[in-house]
């Protein structure tokens, strides 16, 4: 798919790309906001799926015969797809996870092996919970020491806070670049920085940043950015860990198995090169190949026109849903993504959800992996409409229909 000649942002061509989104749920047109949690996926990824498994399905590094090396060209052309797109410097510092839990459990693993009793960790208040339990995890095991940036009532890191918590001690801080529930954009860049002077590496959680931003590491300075590949447009079970090549080289292999050796025998194993040191086992050839494609088919389009389409969609919704009496937003901070998450005096989301859904509107309730996010607002869980660029004004406005109606019901 060409790249350089960018593509006209056009909606309704847009949504053509999308078979999911032409289906009806309960008899409605499905509007679907529930991005955060996962993206749709367009034909060209799933043409991709399907024809890797119709005539290319083979497994990789491993084969002589022509499909194998066929499968290995296009797993290989997809890792350079992908560092070609976060521009990082080489191609080997793009390592295949089962997505971004997995790519930070191997970071808490690996880096964590260097790590020693008494040496911190920084992670922020508004994380994931993939982002919070890997590093108690690792304190437990090590005995480091977890500190965690407070944030304000609109939901920002508060950055004095931030730089009042790293010492010489400090030797990572592993932070999301965007809340999944709050929608706020963090200042990653300066919170790089001020890490680096204290000589902590950075780990980001691209997981919500990757499919709305640009995201170059080399200019971010980050040691580490991970995502998964189901929220971009490309397949589950597959992510991205980018590491810097120096740091990837004094890691640690994670896990143990066929492709990250170099040669074994009983009383010693020496390792395989970057990157396969850290790809134990046949991976997921399929899903690291249409995960290239889910990049390609984004790169057709300038971001800086999905950025735009999904912040006026945001807002729009967000405007009208604070007509409504009685409802909060939950994130608001003027620095956001396209998330909108709420919650409405004397109404549980869970029901306003499920009301929602028989109208064929899909969001998410609960607590959204952020437990102590929940409870720092002193709240059991949000609504949550997170947006994609294949959204549209109409469908929010037969939201915020359904969600008068939704309501009327429940109070
Ligand atoms: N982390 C995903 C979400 O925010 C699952 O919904």
């Amino acid at each position: 798919m060409e790249s350089t000649q960018k593509r006209k942002f056009n909606i309704r061509e847009i949504r053509e790309d999308f078979p999911a989104l032409r289906q009806t749920v309960y008899g409605k047109n499905l509007i679907y906001f529930d991005n955060g949690a996962t993206s749709q996926k367009p034909q060209f990824v799933i043409d991709a799926i399907n024809r890797y498994y119709s005539k290319e399905n083979a497994n990789i590094h491993r084969g002589v015969h022509h499909l194998s090396q066929k499968a290995t060209n296009e797993y290989e052309a997809s890792r350079k797809t992908i560092a070609a797109y976060l521009n990082a410097k080489k191609d080997h510092e793009i390592i295949f996870t089962k997505g971004t839990t997995d790519s930070i459990n191997l970071v808490a693993n690996s880096f964590g092996a260097l790590l020693k009793a008494g040496d911190e960790i920084i992670i922020s208040a508004m994380e994931h919970h993939s982002n919070i339990v890997p590093w108690q995890m690792l304190c437990e095991r090590v005995g480091c020491v977890l500190r965690v940036i407070p944030i304000n009532k609109k939901g920002e890191l508060i950055f004095e806070e931030y730089e009042k918590l790293l010492n010489e001690k400090t030797k990572l801080v592993s932070v999301t670049h965007i809340s999944n529930t709050l929608g706020t954009i963090n200042p990653v860049k300066k919170i790089i920085a001020s890490a680096h002077n204290v000589g902590a590496k950075v780990l980001i959680d691209g997981a919500q940043s990757i499919q709305h931003k640009k995201i170059d590491v080399q200019a971010l300075d980050c040691d580490f950015y991970v995502f998964s590949g189901h929220k971009v447009f490309g397949p589950t079970g597959i992510g991205i860990l980018y590491g810097k090549e120096e740091l990837l080289n004094k890691m640690p292999p994670y896990q143990g198995g066929g492709d990250m050796i170099a040669k074994v025998t009983f009383e010693k194993t020496t390792y395989n090169e970057l990157p396969f040191k850290f790809e134990a086992g046949t991976p997921h050839i399929a899903g690291a190949i249409c995960l290239g494609r889910a990049i390609e088919y984004l790169n057709q389009f300038n971001i800086e026109d999905i950025e735009q389409h999904e912040l006026a969609l945001a807002d729009y919704a967000q405007d009208l849903l604070l007509t409504f009496e009685g409802l909060h937003i939950i994130g608001e901070s003027k620095n956001k993504t396209s998330v909108v998450s709420f919650v409405v005096d004397g109404v549980h989301p869970f029901d306003l959800g499920t009301l929602l859904d028989k109208q064929g509107i899909a969001v998410r309730t609960g607590h959204h992996c952020t437990q102590p996010l929940m409870d720092f607002y002193k709240i059991p869980g949000t609504v949550r409409a997170s947006f994609a660029f294949y959204n549209t004004k109409e469908e929010i406005d037969i939201f915020i229909k359904a969600f008068e109606k939704a309501l009327g019901m429940l109070k």
